[in-house]
């Protein structure tokens, strides 16, 4: 048996990517062998086929942070897994619980650091999984660590999102739709922008109270004035990056939280640090989350019947297009790889 897997050997470029055949690794102490039925795209991983998230990556590269699927060998001394599990791998191997310790090693990625999900057999850290509950299908179970976590993360560990929130999502991508539907299970009342009337219907359809479109409200930050009767919003995801965060300090209420995630429109501007002073904010940067936070995640789905949005799901034998898709941003929500069509 060999495992196929989609890997950045040379140029950094979809183009480049080869599909390779490797060999299927054992599962060592504390350890399983998964076969990955499911990879979703996260932005971060074009950026790692482009260069543009780290040039001196290590190459060949397995792609992807973000997948699911079931175990199917253990390690002699595991017992928390077996066969016939299923699970969903956490986005760092080594970032269990608590905060980012600035006393403790910098934890390593999927995907880059470390080799990625995209291929049919990947061997695992148990305490880097998670259960996957049967009412996710694996294409949805493996949307949750990245983007999922990432909004977890945001609304719920520093000023926990309550029924007397108001939280703005910036745009329909993977991080801004968990966002939607984690506020709106909370209670929260939301605003979402998009560049697109037809995601800002679907994001209705879902539960936005209210909508802008970004393109033709450039000033987005004085609609979400108006709407919030000058109050401004006490959470924001921001994740436009320069070209949105001074947008952002001005939509924030006094005191209220802007989580510093996306780097979509780049990372250098001007800025004013008024609102920030002026109003109390906290500007509180994230970087996903632990596998503590993407089992609660997995929990709070599972608890109030929510599904991740899955956009489009493409096979395996066309993840370069996937890519693609995720570079035209027509997608809501996730796009996800299935690895079905691949194993043997
Ligand atoms: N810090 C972290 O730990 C972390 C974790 C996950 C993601 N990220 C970052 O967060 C960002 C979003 O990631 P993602 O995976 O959710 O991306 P994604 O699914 O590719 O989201 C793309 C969407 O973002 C919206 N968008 C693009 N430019 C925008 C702008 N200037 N203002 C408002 N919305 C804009 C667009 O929505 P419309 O089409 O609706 O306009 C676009 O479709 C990326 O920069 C990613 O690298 C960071």
């Amino acid at each position: 048996m060999r495992a196929q897997a989609l890997q950045l050997t040379g140029d950094f470029s979809i183009d480049a990517l080869e599909y390779r055949e490797l060999d299927v690794p054992e599962p060592g102490e504390g350890e399983v062998l998964v076969r990955i039925s499911a990879a979703s795209l996260n932005y971060r991983d074009l950026m790692v086929v482009r260069g543009h998230y780290n040039p001196r990556v290590q190459k060949p590269l397995t792609l992807c942070s973000d997948g699911a699927g079931e175990v199917v060998s253990v390690g002699k001394d595991v017992t928390t897994f077996q066969e016939g599990d299923r699970v969903v791998a956490s986005f760092f191997l080594d970032w269990n619980d608590g905060p980012l310790q600035r006393n403790k090693p910098w934890p390593s990625a999927l995907g880059e650091a470390q080799q990625g999900v995209l291929t049919t057999y990947r061997v695992l850290p148990t305490r880097a999984l998670v259960r996957l509950p049967d009412q996710f299908t694996y294409e949805e179970g493996s949307t949750f660590p990245c983007a999922g976590v990432t909004a977890w993360n945001a609304l719920t560990q520093f000023q926990p999102v309550d029924a007397d929130s108001t939280v703005l999502l910036q745009g329909t991508g993977g991080v801004s739709i968990f966002g939607l539907q984690i506020a709106r299970a909370f209670g929260a009342r939301t605003i979402i922008t998009s560049s697109s009337e037809d995601k800002l219907a679907r994001a209705r359809q879902l539960g936005a109270s209210e909508v802008v479109n970004y393109r033709n409200t450039p000033e987005w930050d004085r609609a979400v004035s108006e709407l919030t009767q000058k109050r401004g919003v006490t959470h924001i995801l921001e994740v436009g990056g320069a070209g949105t965060l001074p947008l952002s300090l001005r939509a924030a209420a006094p005191g209220g939280l802007v989580a510093v995630i996306g780097i979509l429109s780049g990372t250098e501007q001007p800025l004013s640090l008024l609102p920030l002073l002026m109003h109390s904010l906290q500007v509180q940067g994230i970087y996903v989350g632990s596998t503590a936070m993407l089992r609660d995640l997995v929990q709070f789905y599972a608890d109030h019947q929510l599904k991740p949005v899955v956009d489009q799901v493409f096979p395996f034998a066309q993840a370069q297009d996937a890519l693609r898709a995720m570079d035209k941003a027509g997608h809501f929500g996730k796009l996800v790889i299935t690895l079905d069509d691949a194993s043997n």
